[in-house]
């Protein structure tokens, strides 16, 4: 029996989705705990490929338990939706389950998303799917829960209660005409009667694996660089993806995580606004964009790409407690003829080997790169370490050493096949 938290190392996107399907398939239960349909996950199988943005990336594997828990923020409309259309694809979601503590996003949260990006002095390019809206109402303690939607009176009085509160902001501050709650009491009442059969306590189901000896896999969303705490705040979402989050977004307790496992990918990407040290604004930065297919799962963004940096996923071992890594993405590395990895920061003429706070300060931070030679030919064909070019090795090995954390997993393609397990990870 294992309990794993996989966590994002940057900013997201590093191949989450891909990785936790790979190891779902040894899994008997993934719990995602944090975040909401903010995130975008993509799975590979064959030609058909999943997008999945609240629904655990475990669902295609049959068999496989899981689990939103009371760490997300639902937007049950997306949720429903997104169960049409898994099973449009012929995926049952039988086996899903959504905690009743999970906080609910309302349409006043999608609203306020959008206002409020435009009332700020810096815009933080959020993905507009009142993901921090909800939180602010959970930590004021007027948000609704899951459950409440299953309780149709107390649901009104919740509701009457967040108009009364969202109502004048909307109109006094942000000039909307607010929501009436004849247009939500219904729809949401009806999401609440579709759902009912999957809110549950869901923190027995996780106990109760975890007691029968099960292997259990905790999937984050976002990454490191985005927690509310430890990433480039405020350009951040407003949950903690980082290891630390996934007990109490799970509903278990922290010794309860046996391995915590980093996905990374073999560059640094970033959407949205915010520093970006490594960023490259040239034609190499194109380059990665286009063969990493580098646009956002979610809003369609193309993403910024840059080089690799280790002081930045060297911060992520030590925040997160790194047992592990799962580098991906290194296929899309296949044409360069060099790589740079950035193993320090100069400030002001000074070493930096460490993440600064102020964002002030990492803003005029140079990258001090190494320079390592391109292996210059395709690897998504390799199945096995040894298989991997010399030069592709080379770089693997600079990198586990530069951030201080063995490599479990490498991703050299999209597709499930396309992993070489160094560590078997779940035995
Ligand atoms: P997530 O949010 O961390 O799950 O990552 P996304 O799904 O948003 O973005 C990762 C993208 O890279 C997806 O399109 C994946 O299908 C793709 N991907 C994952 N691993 C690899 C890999 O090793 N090589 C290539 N070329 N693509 C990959
Ligand atoms: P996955 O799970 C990449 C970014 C947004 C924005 C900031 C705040 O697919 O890795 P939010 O809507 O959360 O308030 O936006 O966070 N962001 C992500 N970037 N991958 C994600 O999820 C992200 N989820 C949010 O672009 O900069
Ligand atoms: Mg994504």
């Amino acid at each position: 029996m294992t309990v794993i938290a996989l966590v994002g190392t940057q900013w997201g996107d590093e191949g989450k989705g891909k990785i936790t399907d790979v190891l779902a398939a040894r899994a008997d239960m993934v719990v995602r705990y944090q975040g909401g349909n903010n995130a975008g996950h993509t799975v590979v199988v064959g030609d058909q490929t999943y997008k999945l943005h609240l629904i655990p990336s475990g669902i295609i594997s049959p068999g496989t338990t899981c689990i939103i828990g009371n760490g997300v923020v639902v937007d049950p409309k997306v949720l429903c939706t997104e169960i049409e259309s898994l099973h449009a694809a012929g995926v049952s979601t039988a086996n899903l389950y959504v905690s009743e503590r999970a906080q609910v996003i309302m349409p006043y949260h999608r609203a306020l998303d959008k206002l409020e990006e435009d009332h700020r002095l810096l815009r933080i390019g959020t993905t507009a799917r009142g993901i921090g809206p909800a939180y602010v109402d959970k930590y004021m303690r007027i948000g609704i829960r899951m459950i409440d939607l299953t309780c149709p009176e107390r649901f009104e009085r919740l509701l009457d209660q967040a108009l009364a509160f969202k109502n004048p902001l909307l109109q006094k501050v942000y000039g909307h005409p607010g929501f009436s709650r004849e247009e939500i009491l219904e729809e949401y009442l009806e999401y609440g009667r579709v759902l009912a059969p999957m809110i549950t306590d869901t923190s027995l189901l996780v106990d109760a694996a975890r007691e029968k000896g099960l292997n259990i896999l905790l999937e984050g969303a976002q990454g490191t660089l985005l927690d509310i705490d430890h990433g480039t705040y405020p350009f951040v979402t407003s949950s903690n993806p980082t290891a630390g989050g996934a007990a109490p977004g799970a509903g278990i307790g922290p010794t309860q995580i046996d391995q915590v496992i980093g996905v990374v990918k073999a560059y640094t990407t970033r959407v949205g606004e915010g520093p970006f040290p490594t960023e490259l604004k040239d034609a190499t930065g194109d380059l990665i964009r286009e063969r990493g297919r580098e646009y956002g799962t979610t809003t369609g963004r193309p993403r910024r790409c840059g080089w690799f940096d280790a002081v930045m996923v060297r911060y992520a071992v030590r925040v997160n407690g790194l047992t592990g890594l799962a580098v991906t993405l290194l296929d899309v590395l296949d044409e360069l003829d060099e790589l740079k990895v950035c193993v320090a920061y100069e400030y002001r003429g000074e070493r930096l080997h460490h993440l600064p706070s102020d964002l002030e300060i990492l803003k005029e931070c140079t990258p001090v790169y190494a320079t390592l030679a391109g292996w210059k030919e395709p690897i998504s064909a390799a199945r096995e370490y040894g298989a991997l070019p010399e030069g592709t090795r080379a770089y693997l090995e600079f990198i586990a050493e530069q951030v201080g954390c063995p490599i479990q997993i490498v991703s050299v393609g999209p597709r499930r096949d396309q992993t070489i397990f160094l560590d078997p990870v779940i035995k």
